[in-house]
């Protein structure tokens, strides 16, 4: 079953990170899509927030993926937009089995290559509503599917 909820501000789509961490396990990967600017970064500074991550996390376009573990879990923060097929370079199949929680940006571009079972985020821009943002949220496999009836 699959969710959809609306935020209408950075704020509100920081708070349903801090509720989807809340739940966080072992290797729980999630899947963000959604255009350039839709929130996809903010998300996942809502949650490395939560996390209690003291190092300031930027958004990784440029060196793919980031680690960050001064929080309660380790966090790998991937943006695969400018990945060009460098998916076994990269090692990225790796980190999700880590331990740690992936968080992947434009999840789409390596569709082939995501684990079976993950939480997919997508989120839409509203046209000439700037603020407001369209979430559907996919929970593929048992342990996302609790997580989501936790927290949803
Ligand atoms: N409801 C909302 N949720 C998330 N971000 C929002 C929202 N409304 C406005 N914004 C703004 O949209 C931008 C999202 O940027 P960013 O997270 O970097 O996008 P992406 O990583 O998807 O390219 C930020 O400037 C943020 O302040
Ligand atoms: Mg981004």
């Amino acid at each position: 079953m699959g969710y959809k909820l609306t935020t209408h501000s950075e704020k509100e789509t920081i708070e349903l990170a801090q509720n989807i961490e809340s739940e966080k396990f072992p290797n729980m990967v999630i899947c963000l899509e959604g255009d350039l600017g839709s929130g996809k970064t903010v998300f996942t500074k809502g949650f490395a927030d939560a996390l209690g991550i003291t190092e300031a996390v930027t958004s990784p376009t440029f060196n793919i993926i980031k680690e960050y573990t001064t929080g309660e879990m380790p966090l790998y923060h991937m943006d695969v937009y400018r990945l060009d097929g460098r998916v076994d370079e990269l090692g990225i199949e790796d980190y999700f089995t880590k331990g740690g929680v992936t968080i992947i940006e434009w999840s789409d571009m390596i569709s082939d290559y995501l684990p079976e079972e993950r939480l997919e985020i997508k989120i839409k821009v509203v046209d000439d509503q700037e603020d407001t943002r369209v979430i559907s949220i996919n929970p593929i496999g048992s342990e996302y599917e609790y997580l989501c009836e936790a927290v949803l």
